[in-house]
């Protein structure tokens, strides 16, 4: 492994804003400072600024069984040239992710492709049925997180007691909130009514709880008073939901909603209240797009969209992107990343964020070039991402 010095950037995290150089041994954050002389690979990083790279707690990676539509190469590769280091994929794969042998599967590929750290969610009922959550008890300290997401937990009852097994073995119970009966009528009562359900259980089993792709402004504001209320919530929010509304025709799940939701969900990031921001990058096929399923391929477009619409429109300050983007996660997650220290693995990104560009989903890396943000201008060019020191993705020369 090659060691790096990457001089004269701007370094940010949730923390701190410093201008200067920084050091990479054995894939480590060794040292920052002030004109640091080393004998290696140097890097200008004038005009540049390097964050943490960024996590992600929501990512389709379609592997096994739809590989049509994405792969964990594909993926990876996506996920670098966004800025991301670490991803947790969903389990709604073919077959659905619900014993530790389809965990392997996905964590050994992931390694050999060595781009990036996967974390495999597995669904909270046994292929999706609905009842069963027996598989729960065979899982073992890999798996951190259980989520149904694509659909939720119907039955209230065994929604508690997966709750109350992922609380005893220490996971996160992660929720897709929705109430398929009610989606026909009205997805914002759909998803209002479970994210409230959904709460209430937390409450009550004490299990670590995530809401997955908030979307309305009713579902923000239970979070919000539950979080008041101590009770053991965190909540993401994706890139479509801040940037978009359903002024565009454009099919996800959940919908895009309207301006009020969008402004309160901006106000929301703005105040603390949200923990992460998270893609659900769901790639699909034109031909499955075109056949109706919802979904955004979003790990390529993430951060410029989030920079264009949170720090330039809203003057959220970039520590606190940051801190959304990786710090948090990380500690939803347990994992010891998302900021720029001494002794911390080289997991960073460096971006020029005064590029102006248009983004062409046509030109995506991933499989799925589906995305509403096709040539929107937007700010925030990802140049390149480490990953323990390793250069994954790079768009300059040196
Ligand atoms: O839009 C979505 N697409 N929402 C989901 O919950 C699932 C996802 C998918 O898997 O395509
Ligand atoms: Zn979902």
């Amino acid at each position: 492994m090659e060691n790096l010095l990457i001089k004269n950037v701007n370094l940010i995290d949730c923390s701190q804003n410093f201008c200067g150089d920084i050091y990479i041994e054995d894939g480590i954050i060794n040292e920052i400072g002030m004109d640091l002389r080393k004998d290696c690979k140097v890097i200008n990083g004038r005009g540049l600024t390097l964050l943490p790279s960024f996590i992600d707690m929501h990512v389709h990676f379609r592997d096994p069984g739809l590989t049509y539509k994405e792969d964990i190469k594909t993926g990876s590769r996506a996920a670098v040239s966004g800025g991301y280091t670490t991803v947790n994929l969903m389990a709604n794969t073919k077959p659905v992710c619900s014993t530790m042998k389809e965990v392997n599967y996905v964590l050994e590929k992931g390694e050999k492709e060595g781009l990036v750290d996967i974390h495999q969610t597995v669904s909270i009922t046994k292929n999706f049925d609905g009842k069963d959550t027996s598989h729960i008890d065979k899982l073992d300290n890999k798996v951190k997180v259980i989520s149904e997401d694509g659909k939720d937990v119907m039955n209230s009852k065994v929604m508690m007691e997966a709750m109350m097994k992922a609380k005893e073995k220490d996971m996160i119970v992660m929720c897709h909130s929705e109430n398929h009966d009610l989606t026909i009528d009205d997805t914002r009562l759909s998803e209002n009514m479970m994210t409230w359900r959904n709460i209430t259980l937390a409450q009550f089993t004490k299990c670590k709880t995530h809401i997955a792709h908030v979307s309305t402004k009713e579902a923000m504001e239970y979070i919000i008073d539950a979080k008041s209320k101590g009770i053991n919530i965190t909540c993401e929010v994706a890139p479509h939901h801040i940037a978009l509304t359903d002024d565009i025709k454009y099919r996800v799940n959940p919908p895009l909603r309207k301006e009020e939701d969008r402004e309160f969900l901006v106000e929301s990031i703005k105040k603390g209240l949200v923990d992460c921001i998270a893609t659900d990058h769901a790639p699909h096929t034109k031909e499955d797009k075109l056949n109706g399923s919802p979904g955004i391929s979003g790990i390529e477009t993430s951060f410029p969209i989030c920079y264009t619409e949170l720090v330039r429109k809203n003057s959220l300050s970039l520590n606190m992107l940051s801190k959304i983007m990786s710090k948090n996660p990380a500690d939803i997650m347990g994992i010891n990343k998302g900021e720029i220290k001494i002794g911390k693995e080289a997991d960073l990104v460096l971006i020029d964020l005064d590029k102006k560009y248009k983004i062409e989903a046509d030109k995506f890396i991933s499989k799925g070039k589906n995305s509403p943000f096709d040539e929107m201008e937007v700010y925030g060019k990802i140049k390149c991402t480490l990953k323990k020191g390793n250069i994954v993705y790079k768009d300059m020369d040196f």
